[in-house]
């Protein structure tokens, strides 16, 4: 059988985190680098993952990525086995969607490989499956853009409106997506604390917060959730300066939700002191990565955060 090779897109979460698990409303964009799957032939189901000297039999293994490739496989039964290589252009367990993304890269793969076409939005259903067994309760956003790319705003649709400019509109199981028009390239550095953490953890200490005082956390993700319309409105009119300003505020909700970590405010801090508009974690927090609004020459900013051991990209391909 033919090789084919399938990708999901990385993503960073513009605003909204930890808010959208509960139907506040997120904006996130996909990264133009993402996870590639490549599946060949095998005599066994294996999945290999080079970057981490990973190699897993998902019919053996209690790691976590076999239980997923499991799952994936489910949906095409009495197919033949096959070895999957997934490639990285992202980091991994950093924020930026990877688990998503290769969930998304491996039933795109197997759907090409076994010749069984599947659209993007049963693509969308694996891959959210997929990400509860990474994550638990996922809201659906991280594995949406992994799948579709672009730009989206999601929320629960009961309690919040259409945005005027929606061109498509996906329901999810708790969420509905709206996709909207990619207008303005933003310029972002990421930065990566390589301080890893785990999304399932991350929501659950969010929870446990919550439990403790509902009323107080529910204001605060409502004032989060405020931020994505808002921060949609800056883009279109591609205003730098508010934009940075509604990611400073962002990140000072996310404070409250103790997400944030002390190299993710050492980051935000040096970031506004050398000239940026704005910097927020992006993900689940805890580490993980950071963006950085910033339009003019970044290099000063760049040496300090690689003398403080963080890696630096921009969205395209990695530098570091
Ligand atoms: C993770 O990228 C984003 C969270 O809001 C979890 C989720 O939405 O599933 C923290």
């Amino acid at each position: 059988m033919e090789v084919k090779k399938s990708c999901g897109y990385g993503k960073i979460i513009l605003f909204g985190e930890h808010a959208v698990v509960y139907g506040y409303p997120a904006l996130a964009t996909s990264l133009e680098l993402g996870i590639f799957a490549h599946v060949e032939n095998s005599d066994c189901n294996e999945i290999i993952v080079p970057c981490e000297a990973l190699h897993i039999l998902p019919d053996k293994s209690k790691h976590v990525l076999g239980k997923v490739f499991a799952k994936i496989l489910s949906y095409f039964p009495n197919e033949s086995t096959c070895k999957i290589t997934l490639h990285a252009e992202i980091p991994l367990a950093a924020g930026l969607g990877s688990s998503a993304a290769t969930s998304v890269a491996i039933a795109r793969g197997l759907s090409k490989y076994y010749g069984k076409e599947l659209k993007a939005t049963e693509i969308n259903e694996i891959a959210f499956m997929a990400e509860s067994i990474f994550h638990g309760t996922p809201s659906g956003i991280d594995n949406t853009i992994a799948c579709f790319g672009g730009t989206c705003y999601l929320r629960d649709a009961n309690k919040f409106p259409i945005p005027e400019d929606s061109f498509e509109e996906i329901s999810l199981k708790k969420l509905t997506i709206s996709r909207l028009p990619v207008v303005h390239k933003l310029p972002f550095l990421i930065v990566n604390t390589k301080r890893k953490r785990n999304t399932k953890k991350m929501v659950s200490k969010v929870r446990d917060l919550i439990e403790k005082d509902a009323n107080k956390y529910h204001d605060v993700m409502g004032q989060i959730g405020a931020l994505a319309k808002k921060g949609y409105d800056c883009i279109k009119k591609n205003d730098h300066e508010n934009l940075g300003l509604l990611l400073n505020e962002n990140q000072k909700y996310l404070n409250l939700l103790n997400v944030s970590c002390r190299e993710i405010d050492f980051i935000c801090e040096k970031s506004l002191e050398y000239g940026a508009y704005g910097a927020k974690l992006t993900g689940a927090g805890g580490g993980g990565c950071v963006i950085v609004l910033i339009d003019k020459d970044s290099e000063k900013l760049e040496t300090i955060f690689r003398e403080n051991g963080f890696d630096v990209f921009k969205n395209k391909k990695m530098e570091n």
